[in-house]
């Protein structure tokens, strides 16, 4: 039985990829992308999603749903991440879209998840501003997730933004806190397993040798390796959001501890910071697992074979989802 998925998302480069993945994936039916700022602005977000559904040979009329510009909080979003290249995805230009683009992704997340109680996966790989949102004006579908994975977070290890906050998190660290302490069956998938999940320049060279749509996948690869070398780092593109899909698709790929978590927001060098319990010392249950440690090469071959695996007949072709209900904010 295939799992329904709604993916919010900042596509970005691992995002574009953790697309691939999901639609490439027969495990899982997508039922809806969202947009949301993030590693580049709500607008460029979108075209990107929309434009990646067409590379990936999804339905002309599976939208793409446009949700938070700025944080839950208000204020100006976070810079661009540099480390996606030139229109986020690494300097790969792909067609623009003709795709529709429909406003107010919190409505129709609702929508999805209220007709379907316990059943749909949120999987969210960029700032939860739209989760954030979506708990706030829905608060019903907090216990209508059948689960709630989300690509963030820095739990025993350094952040990737400042020394201890990771980009989701730092974007929007009100809806973080919010989305820790009001969701429910939240697996977090931190920087703590993301950074032993790395693509090396040989894989991402051979997957941009194949044809499209791997091959396009593959080229925003190689460019994040060049960032990587560039800024002197390893050579290497760090996996954040496709092993967030992939721990969807096959849980047992990351060890999962349980923990009572929240985020700071207060501290000059720790905004951000994902603060976690993991003795039992506050007092309080756990309310999330995160992810301690990954089988890292089960996961390299997954992702390179359903990246292979990609245009081929069989892979997943969704048709669009519609809530049978409207909702109403
Ligand atoms: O810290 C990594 C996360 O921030 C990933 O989701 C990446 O796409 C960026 O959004
Ligand atoms: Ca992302």
């Amino acid at each position: 039985m295939t799992l329904p998925v709604i993916i919010s998302c900042d596509p970005g480069i691992d995002d574009a990829v953790a697309l691939a993945v999901a639609f490439g994936s027969p495990e899982l039916k997508v039922l809806a992308v969202a947009a949301t700022a993030g590693n580049v602005s709500l607008e460029r977000a979108t075209a990107n999603a929309a434009a990646l559904l067409d590379l990936l040979g999804v339905a002309a009329d599976f939208p793409v749903y446009s949700g938070a510009a700025a944080p839950l909080a208000g204020g100006e979003r976070i810079a661009d991440e540099p480390v996606h290249g030139v229109g986020g995805l690494g300097g790969v230009l792909l067609p623009d879209s003709t795709r529709s683009i429909e406003p107010d992704a919190v409505a129709h997340m609702a929508g999805l998840i209220l007709d379907r109680p316990g059943e749909v996966t949120l999987l969210a790989l960029g700032p939860l501003t739209d989760v954030g949102h979506l708990f706030n004006r829905f608060p019903d579908t907090i216990a209508a997730i059948g689960q709630l994975v989300i690509m963030g977070g820095a739990v025993f290890s350094q952040g990737n933004v400042t020394l201890s906050a990771e980009f989701n998190f730092y974007a929007d660290p009100e809806a973080a806190a919010l989305v820790l302490e009001r969701g429910q069956r939240i697996r977090l998938v931190p920087l703590d397993v993301t950074r032993k999940a790395v693509v090396d320049r040989p894989t991402a060279t051979m997957l941009a040798g194949l044809p499209s749509p791997a091959g396009e996948i593959g080229a925003m690869l190689v460019d994040m390796c060049n960032t990587m070398v560039a800024r002197g780092r390893p050579d290497g593109a760090v996996m954040h959001d496709p092993l967030a899909a992939a721990a969807v698709i096959e849980q047992s790929l990351i060890t999962w501890q349980a923990a009572t978590a929240t985020v700071e927001l207060h501290g000059a060098l720790t905004r951000g910071a994902v603060v976690a319990d993991v003795r039992g010392v506050s007092g309080r249950e756990p309310n999330i697992r995160y992810g301690r440690d990954v089988a890292a090469a089960n996961f390299l071959t997954m992702l390179t074979e359903r990246l292979k695996g990609l245009g081929l007949p069989g892979t997943a072709r969704p048709r669009p989802a519609r809530p049978e209900r409207e909702t109403t904010p």
